[in-house]
């Protein structure tokens, strides 16, 4: 009888036995590591509570909070590479030169100044015209709804420059 018994014991063991294995390297873990407090998660990722790399908190910021990167290229906190080949082509050369879109007395909000100049300090001419703008003041026909829709100027910002809920910054020129 007695070896009856401790075999059924055994098969009992054996029941479990994978479980077991399956759930011992995570109680092994476990017991190994202490649980990470939450500014150490945060530095580990790179990335601050607001889930933005760490490395942006020495750029200047704009009245609406986000990263004023004309500013940071401006005050030479960055030095962006003309190209990622090193033999690329040239940077198109800094235009100086202001476009007003002169709004309707109708709305209740400044015309828009689009300046060249902080624009040519990231982008080549042809980023934009002509796929984006044709290259003659008043030959496209923009609007805001267009812009929010993802066109004309809503091509970058919105998505890789300033917000479109940052109205002041397009819409910077009182009406006279
Ligand atoms: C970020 C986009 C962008 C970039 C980059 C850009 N432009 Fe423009 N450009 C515009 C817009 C917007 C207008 C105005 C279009 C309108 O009024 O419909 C314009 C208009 C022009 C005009 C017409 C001016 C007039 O009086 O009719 C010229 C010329 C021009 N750009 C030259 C250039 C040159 C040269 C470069 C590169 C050094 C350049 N642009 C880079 C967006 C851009
Ligand atoms: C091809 C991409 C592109 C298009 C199209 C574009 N922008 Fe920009 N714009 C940028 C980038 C990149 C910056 C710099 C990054 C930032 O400020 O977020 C910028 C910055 C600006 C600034 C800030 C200038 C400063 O001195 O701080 C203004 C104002 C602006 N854009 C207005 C416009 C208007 C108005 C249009 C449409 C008529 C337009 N942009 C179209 C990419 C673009
Ligand atoms: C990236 C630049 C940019 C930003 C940001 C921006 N606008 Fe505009 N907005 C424009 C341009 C360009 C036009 C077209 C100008 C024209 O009609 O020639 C325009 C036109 C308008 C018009 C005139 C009517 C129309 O539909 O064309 C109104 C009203 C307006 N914007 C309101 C706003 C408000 C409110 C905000 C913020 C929530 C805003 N805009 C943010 C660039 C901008």
């Amino acid at each position: 009888m007695g070896w009856r018994t401790s075999l059924l014991k055994d098969c009992r063991l054996l029941n479990i036995l994978p479980a077991v294995l399956l759930l011992l390297p995570a109680v092994l873990a476990g017991c190994a590591e202490p649980k990470p407090v939450k500014s150490e998660i945060v530095k580990k990722s790179g990335l601050d509570a607001e889930g933005r790399p760490l490395a942006f908190s020495v750029f200047p910021k704009t009245a609406a909070g986000d990263i004023d990167w004309v500013a940071a290229l401006k005050e030479g906190i960055l030095n962006p590479k003309e190209s990622l080949d090193p033999a690329g082509p040239q940077d198109s050369p800094i235009l100086n030169l202001d476009i007003v879109f002169n709004l309707s007395d109708a709305y209740p909000v400044p015309n828009v100044v689009f300046p060249h100049a902080p624009h040519t300090l990231w982008l080549n001419c042809n980023n934009c015209h002509p796929s984006i703008f044709i290259m003659k003041q008043g030959a496209n026909p923009v609007s805001m709804d267009r812009v929010i829709r993802g066109e004309y100027c809503g091509r970058c910002h919105g998505v890789v420059a300033f917000p479109i809920t940052d109205c002041l910054r397009c819409h910077s020129r009182p009406k006279k």
